[in-house]
């Protein structure tokens, strides 16, 4: 079977997928973001390793866009990003990208993309859960599954793939700090898995495929984004740190709220003041599966199926968009 197309490009941002520990035994303590991209590549590609039958006269390019641990992900490192991809995906010859990313925050970047990205072309994040030097590290086989995945998807999307399982942008999130599967789309579930290099799409998912807020090229620099933040209802949820930041100038605010969404007393009062001042409020749950069903109970606009750091994405591109439009 030949590829679809000529060329997929691989960006490379850091993560574990590129980490190094002390020693092949040691797969928790380790320092993200050591290996080039092309080396990853190369423990799936190389000499020794043959592809996947679905990437078959397929070229493989690769550019390490960042080289970071994605806890410290910024701004300015997602506007090179997207600009990377949208460069790509212009190109005739490329059919899609794959993005290796740490798992800390690719969902956040995975969501981030789909919400900028235009292009008809999908996008594969992939990660890994221990050090590239570790005697069984995920990543190569999770940078197979992604370019394999890559190689077979139509259409505008983004997509991340690890541990054999597909996911979509707008659902995934990780879930756990150690396990190897440690992402899930909750009641959504998996788009798909890769298994021994065949991909079987579950049969009753079907994809979203959420309108682009911003176009890449009207991205400000990363000085100029909104001050979004997110807090968290919990037991005695107070005012006092809302206030100060609202003080400070804050733009917009996610309410991680216990179960359907909802906030004490005084978290509801102090949000109803900041967004009197123009501070925009979405709410969204902490609850780790299912959206948030708006009722008439709700004060502030809802989250829907988002989480609330993709909830924070979404407000921050939609304050970008309207300042925009101004
Ligand atoms: C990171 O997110 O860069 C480090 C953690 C990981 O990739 O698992």
């Amino acid at each position: 079977m030949q590829a679809n197309f000529q060329k997929i490009v691989v960006l490379g941002t850091g993560g574990t997928i590129a980490g190094e520990s002390r020693s092949a035994n040691e797969g928790l303590a380790y320092t993200a973001g050591q290996r080039g991209v092309a080396q990853l590549l190369e423990a799936v590609a190389g000499k020794t390793h043959s592809l996947p039958e679905s990437l078959a006269g397929c070229q493989i390019e690769t550019e390490q866009v960042a080289q970071l641990d994605s806890k410290d992900m910024d701004f300015a490192t997602w506007i090179d990003l997207a600009k990377r991809c949208e460069q790509h995906l212009t190109q005739a010859d490329v059919g899609a990208l794959v993005i290796t990313h740490g798992t800390d925050t690719l969902e956040e970047t995975a969501y981030f993309l789909s919400r900028v990205m235009t292009s008809e072309k999908p996008i594969v994040l992939t990660c890994a859960m221990r050090p590239a030097n570790f005697k069984d590290a995920d990543g190569p086989q999770n940078l197979r599954d992604a370019l394999n995945v890559a190689a077979q998807l139509k259409g505008r999307g983004v997509w991340m793939v690890a541990a054999g399982e597909i996911h979509h942008s707008q659902f995934v999130q990780k879930v756990h700090p150690t396990r190897l599967n440690a992402f899930d789309s909750g009641e959504h579930g998996a788009a798909g898995k890769v298994i021994s290099d065949q991909i079987r799409w579950s049969p009753s998912w079907t994809s979203p495929l959420p309108e682009p807020l911003l176009d890449v090229a009207k991205l400000p620099s990363a000085e100029n984004w909104p001050w979004v933040e997110i807090i968290l209802n919990h037991v005695q949820a107070g005012n006092r740190g809302l206030n100060c930041w609202v003080a400070a100038g804050l733009q917009g605010v996610v309410v991680a709220g216990t179960g359907n969404g909802a906030m004490s007393e005084t978290l509801k009062q102090a949000l109803q003041k900041a967004q009197s001042h123009g501070v925009l409020v979405r709410v969204a749950s902490r609850c780790s599966q299912g959206p948030v069903i708006a009722t008439e109970n709700h004060a502030f606009e809802t989250s829907g199926n988002l989480n609330a750091v993709k909830t924070r994405v979404a407000l921050m591109l939609d304050i970008l968009s309207k300042q925009q439009s101004h």
